[in-house]
Formats: structure tokens, C-alpha cells, sequence
């Protein structure tokens, strides 16, 4: 407990520090983990990532780095740069379908400012996704923010009804908000949960995270929405497996994250799946990697296995 306190004040003053910054950012090693995870810094990055993960048979969803953000002009160029990055999209026919969405943090476009900015941003990108014949999937952050994202969202499905809502296992509210979210057209992307939450809140063992991830899928898959399950772990996929065996091939999904389990992803599509790879890019990625492995050291082991197994 007083290691993980430790590291996690030693990672976020790093996280701030100008000068470690830049030499992580420069060390040959950072550079292969963040290629392996980002897929780069620039729109026409995420482009190219889209393009190769699709002639693999995979479907997508792109996420440009950035939350927490405290100024509107900075919220409203997270807006315009998604909007730009749909355009593209759609211009070289890669969103047909569906096949390619974006995921979007509420705080990256407003929310933590004055929700209504949050809710006319994220509608803006809800349009150009529409006009690009894809859908938005808002992602889910911590848990002073549910509220907040799932009233949201409620508002965005009255005009955009496919808009995805993303739900964390770890979360005891979390298997009721998946009967409220478990009807027909509601697609809901279920995780187990990246944030460093409160006992009061969220269950802290693996086993209780694991066990209430299988009910909140149970619920899910009883119900007549479309599963986006988001898991890397093998029980998880065996269970989903064979309670989505009932179910039409194409009424729920898969999600990973870029770079992990790559081998899989590719192996669950030749076997007939959807898998939709959640691909992260822009150049906030060093806060974005850092506050994960602060926020969860456990996250820190996640990123390192990946990086040494394609499995
Ligand atoms: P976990 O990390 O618990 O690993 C379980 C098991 O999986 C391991 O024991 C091992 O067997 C296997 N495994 C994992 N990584 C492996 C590897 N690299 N190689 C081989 N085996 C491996 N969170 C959030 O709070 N809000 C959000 O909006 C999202 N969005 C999101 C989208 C998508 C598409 C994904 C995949 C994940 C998220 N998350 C998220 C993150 C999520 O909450 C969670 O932190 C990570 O996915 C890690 O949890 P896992 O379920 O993958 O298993």
C-alpha cells in the first residue's frame, strides 16, 4: 500500500516535470511504447492505423488523446480536430458501415467547464459522424463523472440513438446500469475499469471485478442491446463465447485495445468475430500513459506484459 502510494507521487511528479518529460520522450524505449500502443501523433496516423486494422479484418475506434481539459478553447479544438478526423474517415471510405467510429471523453470537450459545453461538443461530433455513416461511443471515466456521462448520453440518443455507452465492471452501480442500458439499438461497451476508485464505489479484488463483469455480460446478452465486450482476458472471452453462442454473429462484439493481444484479435475474426480495436492517437499520449500507470500500478503490468507477448 505505501509502495504503491510512493510510486504513484514519484510517477505523477514525473508526469509534471518539463525535463523528465522530454527525456522520456526522446528515450528509444518510450519510443517503442508508445508505437506499440498510440498509433501516432497526427490524424493522418490514426488514418493509416484505421486502414492497415481494417484489411486485417478488424473494426475500429479511434481515440484522440486528451481529458481533464480546463479550457473551452482547448475543448472546442478537440471538437473540430474529431470533426476533421471523421471527414477524412469518410473520405476514404473506411466509416462505411460503420466499421470505423470514434470514442470520445466528456472531459476532453468540456465536461469538468459546464456540462452544457460538453453536451453541444459532443452533439457537434455525434453530426459529423452521422454525415460519415458511423456512430460515437462516449468513453466512461471515473466514477464522479457516471452520472453525469450516462445523462449525456440520454440526451445525445434522442438525436443519435446509436451512440455507444461504455460501462466498468468495478462498479457496483454498474450491473443496474446495465438492465437500464440493455434494450433494443443501446450499444454498450463493457470494461472492467482503468480508474483508481473508492471501496465505497467500486469492489477492489480481481475476483470481484471478474465476477461482476460475468453478470453485467449475463444482463447484457438476456437483453436485446448490442454487447461491446472489452476484454483481454481469456476467461472473459470463453464465458462471452458461450453465452453470445445464442446470439446472431453480428449482434455483439469484441473490443481490444491497440497493441495488446494483436494475435487474438486476429485469431477471434478468423473464427468469425467482430472485433473492433480501440485505437488511441495525438500528442498527449506521455500524460495519458503516465496518469494510467499512477492512477493504477497495476496498469503498469498490463502495458509491460503487453510489450513482451503478441499472444
Ligand atoms: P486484465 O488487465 O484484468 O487482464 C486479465 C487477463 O487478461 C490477464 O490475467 C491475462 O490472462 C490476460 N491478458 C491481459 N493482457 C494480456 C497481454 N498483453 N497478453 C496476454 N494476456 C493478457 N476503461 C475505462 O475505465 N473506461 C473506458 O472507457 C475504457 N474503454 C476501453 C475500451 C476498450 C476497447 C478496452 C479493451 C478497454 C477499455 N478500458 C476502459 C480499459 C479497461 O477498463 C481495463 O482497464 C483494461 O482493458 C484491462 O482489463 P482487461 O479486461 O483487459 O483484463
Amino acid at each position: 500500500m505505501v509502495v504503491c502510494s510512493v510510486l504513484r507521487r514519484t510517477i505523477l511528479a514525473a508526469a509534471r516535470n518539463d525535463r523528465v518529460k522530454g527525456l522520456v520522450a526522446r528515450a528509444p524505449v518510450s519510443r517503442s511504447v508508445v508505437a506499440r500502443f498510440v498509433a501516432g501523433e497526427e490524424a493522418d496516423d490514426a488514418v493509416r492505423a484505421a486502414r492497415e486494422l481494417e484489411q486485417d479484418g478488424l473494426t475500429v475506434t479511434l481515440d484522440r488523446l486528451g481529458e481533464d481539459v480546463l479550457d473551452a478553447g482547448q475543448a472546442t479544438d478537440t471538437v473540430k480536430a474529431y470533426c476533421e478526423l471523421l471527414h477524412r474517415l469518410s473520405a476514404e471510405g473506411l466509416t462505411a458501415g460503420g466499421r470505423c467510429e470514434v470514442s470520445v471523453k466528456l472531459t476532453a470537450v468540456g465536461q469538468a467547464i459546464d456540462e452544457a459545453l460538453a453536451v453541444d461538443g459532443a452533439r457537434t461530433i455525434c453530426e459529423a459522424a452521422r454525415d460519415a455513416g458511423t456512430t460515437v461511443t462516449l468513453d466512461m471515466e471515473d466514477h464522479t463523472t457516471t452520472d453525469s456521462t450516462l445523462g449525456i448520453l440520454r440526451q445525445l440518443r434522442e438525436d443519435f440513438p446509436s451512440t455507444g455507452a461504455v460501462l466498468q465492471s468495478y462498479l457496483r452501480r454498474t450491473e443496474g446500469d446495465c438492465r437500464d442500458l440493455a434494450h433494443a439499438g443501446s450499444r454498450v461497451r463493457l470494461c472492467k475499469g482503468a480508474y483508481k476508485e473508492p471501496e465505497t464505489v467500486a469492489f477492489q479484488t480481481a475476483t470481484e471485478v471478474d465476477r461482476s463483469y460475468v453478470r453485467c455480460m449475463k444482463v447484457l446478452f438476456a437483453g436485446e442491446g448490442y454487447p461491446m465486450l472489452a476484454t483481454h482476458d481469456p476467461r472473459l472471452i470463453a464465458v462471452a463465447e458461450q453465452l453470445g453462442a445464442g446470439r446472431a454473429s453480428d449482434s455483439w462484439e469484441f473490443q481490444m485495445l491497440y497493441g495488446i493481444r494483436p494475435n487474438e484479435q486476429r485469431r477471434l475474426v478468423q473464427e468469425g468475430r467482430t472485433v473492433r480495436v480501440y485505437v488511441p492517437y495525438g500528442d498527449e499520449w506521455y500524460g495519458y500513459l503516465m496518469r494510467r500507470l499512477a492512477e493504477r500500478p497495476a496498469n503498469l503490468a498490463f502495458f509491460a506484459r503487453a510489450l513482451v507477448t503478441r499472444s
